[in-house]
């Protein structure tokens, strides 16, 4: 048994992680500020977390949660391109200044090791596909900066203190728990929710961006190995964590159509500024390295999540009867 902070506790992979660690005996401590998250995501779990509603930026509040941790799991950020673009300096707040506040707490508990949920917009719109570790970064969007920002940072605590730091660079993670609420939720989440309610989704542009769109089960994998991998493997390293296919908006938009029966045609709307064009993971250096391996595919991973929308609608309506 091992002892384990998830920042960003109450959102969609830090949540999974937190049921995933649970199962397996571990104990487990997790922070969230609520402001994306939701304590939906936590039910079941009861009293077999200690859950703390606090700021990545409260100094205190991140001392008292590093306390006595062996792994750090850092999912917490504002985690969307388009509200940093909105709103860059709230997401630089939470994203940069809120890391760094939990990287010095972390160093000062003498935290083992941190693995960091970094983005694969870093690589920005670079044409080579796919996108490999050693390619130099070009981020486009604020959220883009203040996510390889904070890889360098964990990367220097790696160097100047010996806090051990892996950093994973997901790429379009989607699964079970996903908001579909806000405007900035992901993209699969709203397709999905969008056409369960009868109303036709839209595509921002042409249809034809493309993603390694990577269902949730796979990042969690990742984040376990990450912790248990050799620090002469895994630290002070940056791993790709998608599936190495990538699929554009309009596939996207027909296989859930197909699955939900809808018939509605897309509406096509102004691509999104900060947005990238093409998204596709090189995953050599994780499956080698870390003995990371995609175990839920493009289909079945949405089908499983459009699965899992229907159901909680189910159970909201049953609920409001
Ligand atoms: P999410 O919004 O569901 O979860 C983020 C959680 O962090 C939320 O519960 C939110 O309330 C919390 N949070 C935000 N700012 C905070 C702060 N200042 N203090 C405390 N809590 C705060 O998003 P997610 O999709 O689960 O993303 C998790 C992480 O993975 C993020 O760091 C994101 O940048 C990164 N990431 C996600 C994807 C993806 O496709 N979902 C891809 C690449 C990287
Ligand atoms: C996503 C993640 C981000 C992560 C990045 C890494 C979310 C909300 N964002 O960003 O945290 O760092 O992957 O790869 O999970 N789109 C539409 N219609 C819509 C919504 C979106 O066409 O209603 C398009 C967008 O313009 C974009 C694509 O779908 O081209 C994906 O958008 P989105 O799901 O927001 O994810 P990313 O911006 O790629």
């Amino acid at each position: 048994m091992s002892r384990y902070l998830i920042t960003g506790i109450a959102g969609f992979i830090g949540s999974t992680l937190a049921h995933t660690l649970v199962e397996q005996g571990h104990e487990v401590r997790g922070i969230d500020n609520l402001s994306t998250g939701n304590l939906d995501n936590l039910s079941g779990l009861g009293n077999r977390i200690d859950f703390r509603q606090v700021d990545l930026q409260d100094v205190a509040g991140m001392q008292s949660a590093c306390e006595g941790m062996e792994f750090i799991l850092h999912q917490a950020a504002l985690a969307s391109v388009p509200r940093s673009v909105k709103d860059p300096l709230s997401s630089h707040q939470s994203n940069l200044n809120g890391t760094l506040t939990l990287l010095i707490a972390a160093r000062d508990a003498g935290v083992r090791r941190i693995v960091y949920a970094a983005s694969s917009s870093a690589y920005g719109d670079q044409p080579t596909q796919p996108k490999h570790e050693e390619m130099p970064p070009l981020p486009l969007s604020p959220y883009a900066v203040q996510k390889l920002a904070c890889e360098y940072y964990l990367q220097a605590f790696y160097r100047s203190y010996g806090l051990e730091a892996v950093c994973l660079r997901y790429f379009n993670i989607y699964g079970p728990r996903q908001a579909a609420d806000s405007p900035y939720s992901g993209v699969i989440a709203k397709f999905t929710t969008s056409m369960m309610a009868g109303e036709t989704p839209t595509i921002f542009g042409d249809g034809m961006t493309s993603r390694d769109f990577t269902y949730i089960d796979n990042a969690v994998s990742a984040n376990l190995l990450a912790c248990q991998a050799p620090s002469s493997v895994a630290t002070g390293r940056v791993f790709n964590i998608g599936t190495g296919e990538s699929h554009t908006l309009n596939e996207v938009y027909a296989a859930i159509a197909s699955v939900l029966g809808f018939s509605g045609k897309p509406i096509y709307g102004f691509p999104r500024a900060g947005d990238i064009r093409h998204s596709l993971a090189d995953i050599s250096r994780a499956t080698k390295e870390l003995d990371y391996q995609p175990m839920v595919h493009f289909r079945n991973g949405l089908q499983k999540t459009v699965a899992w929308y229907v159901s909680e609608k189910e159970k909201k309506e049953a609920a409001a009867l």
